[in-house]
């Protein structure tokens, strides 16, 4: 696929979501909604990758719980392939407070937490997924988590059914 409009962009499905056994459902909302998966690998993320990934936030109070929490087992990430990728997946995924994300949005449906209470609690704040924010930073972010080989191109069904 190649127009203005097709983007690649980067899904990372946390610790608390590989640990649950929602990966799969998370998988098939993206799918069902006619996304292809140009990259996909199970990964244990590592000090340097977490500071290259959140390079923003590094210097912000939450960063260090922020860490932990997304050292606390393996990571599936997906490079997720589609018409308007980054905006559509934001979408999906919801909002980054899981107590503000809408029910049907994959945060809305898995989690319910908020940043107030875990800052507060002093517990991580596990929000289940992460979805690039924007184009720079999808191209940023497949940079830093998938080498060349690993994305993948191919035609898929979606390219003639749902496109
Ligand atoms: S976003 O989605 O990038 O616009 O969100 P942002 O508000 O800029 O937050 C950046 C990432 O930091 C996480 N975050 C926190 N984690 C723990 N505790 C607190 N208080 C907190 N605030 C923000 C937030 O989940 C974002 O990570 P991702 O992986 O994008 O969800």
């Amino acid at each position: 696929m190649a127009d203005d409009y097709v983007e690649t962009t980067f899904v990372a499905l946390k610790p608390d979501a590989v640990k649950r056994g929602i990966v799969g459902d998370i998988i098939a909302t993206i799918e069902n909604a006619g996304f292809k998966i140009s990259g996909m690998k199970m990964v244990q993320a590592t000090d340097q990758l977490l500071e290259q990934h959140y390079e923003e936030h590094v210097d912000k109070p939450f960063y260090e719980g922020l860490a932990e929490y997304m050292k606390q087992g393996p990571i599936v990430a997906l490079a997720i392939e589609g018409v308007h990728a980054v905006e559509n997946l934001r979408k999906i995924v919801g909002d980054t407070s899981a107590k503000d994300a809408h029910p049907s949005t994959i945060r809305g449906r898995f989690a319910h937490m908020s940043m107030d209470h875990a800052d507060e609690s002093g517990t991580h704040y596990k929000n289940i997924i992460h979805a690039s924010a924007t184009l720079e930073e999808a191209k940023k972010e497949l940079g830093i988590w998938f080498s060349d080989e690993e994305l993948h191109d191919y035609r898929h069904a979606h390219e003639d059914e749902v496109m």
